[in-house]
């Protein structure tokens, strides 16, 4: 279990809290199934959906109590502050939780800048620490955190982002190199697995005339968001975990595989895209993909029943074709 959740439910037992309590970057744990749950990442919001609580894709309304998971990066966990102080109602508890080495000491810092600190539990190489709203939070913060949380324009482009998103600051190197090598032969029915903010389906659609329609399977239903902004085109968009399969097969599949779950490495993650893409393509199809070049991906790709061809290999990257 992810040890900053139990570290959360230790700090709950220690301090009990109102309820309704609404969880933000919520996962399943006995003690918090009661809560209203948001989970942008679907494999995650399916965990949740399975141990029966029950889930948001936009909270309204004000909870006595709202517990936070933060993401992987600072702007995440500023705008996350501001979502829970909107969500709280006057006078309730916000509780977050996070591993030390994910900066746990320097976000209770700065929200006991902003809001009075409740309690802070430490445990697990986490720490959980509260705030209240019982009187009204730093104005300045609270402005500087909004601003942190509102979408915004990849430098030089017109992609709208938001905080939290793969490469929510720039163009993926990796994928702006794949996005060169696509053949402008591509052709009818094509999947993006992995989409993110929607890079490399925008590069196809500009680049491929007889792609007639382009889906586009992500599981974070934020970045999922922004590509519907950034493409116009034939695209359909489906929240979906990748490593369950796709529900139609293809004739050419485009991907940059992820190969982090959470902060740690995951080529096993990298590994089951390429599963998916294989049992997902037509017969005579094309699978496109980028990765780091130390990954060991043909082999696997071999093992799959595909013929991978690489044609290109920089410093960092390798372009992969596999029919
Ligand atoms: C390396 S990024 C590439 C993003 C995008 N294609 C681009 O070029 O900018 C991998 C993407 O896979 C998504 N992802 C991770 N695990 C997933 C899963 N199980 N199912 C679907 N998408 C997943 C991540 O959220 C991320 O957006």
């Amino acid at each position: 279990m992810n040890p900053a959740l139990e570290t959360l439910a230790l700090a709950l037992r220690e301090h009990p809290v109102a309820w309704p309590a609404l969880f933000l970057g919520a996962e399943p744990h006995p003690d918090l199934f009661g809560a209203t749950a948001w989970q942008p990442l679907k494999p995650l919001a399916d965990l949740c959906a399975a141990a029966g609580m029950a889930l948001s894709d936009e909270p309204q309304g004000k909870f006595r109590s709202v517990f936070f998971l933060p993401g992987k990066t600072k702007e995440e966990t500023l705008a996350g502050f501001v979502l829970a102080h909107d969500l709280l109602a006057l006078g309730g508890t916000l509780v977050i939780s996070l591993a030390n080495t994910s900066g746990a000491a320097r976000f209770e810092k700065e929200i006991s800048r902003a809001a009075p600190l409740l309690f802070s539990v430490s445990k697990n190489k986490c720490r959980a620490f509260a705030v209240s709203n019982t009187e009204p939070w730093d104005t300045a913060a609270l402005a500087a955190w909004r601003d942190l949380a509102q979408p915004r324009l990849i430098p030089d482009t017109a992609f709208t982002v938001v905080p939290g998103v793969f490469s929510a600051g720039h163009i993926d190197p990796g994928s702006a190199l794949l996005a060169q090598h696509l053949p402008p032969s591509l052709r009818g029915e094509v999947a993006d697995i992995g989409a993110g903010w929607g890079f490399l389906s925008n590069a196809a659609l500009a680049q491929c005339p007889n792609i007639s329609r382009i889906d586009l399977f992500e599981a974070d239903s934020r970045a999922l968001a922004c590509a519907r902004k950034n493409l116009i085109g034939p695209a359909e968009f489906y929240w979906h975990d990748v490593t369950t399969g796709l529900p139609a097969k293809y004739d050419h599949i485009l991907t940059n595989p992820p190969f982090h779950t959470g902060q740690a490495r995951d080529i096993g993650l990298g590994h089951a895209f390429l599963t998916t893409a294989a049992k997902s393509l037509k017969r005579g199809g094309t699978l496109h993909l980028v990765a780091n070049r130390q990954l060991p991906y043909e082999a696997h790709l071999v093992s799959l029943g595909l013929r991978p061809r690489v044609l290109e290999e920089t410093g960092v990257f390798k372009v992969i074709s596999a029919s």
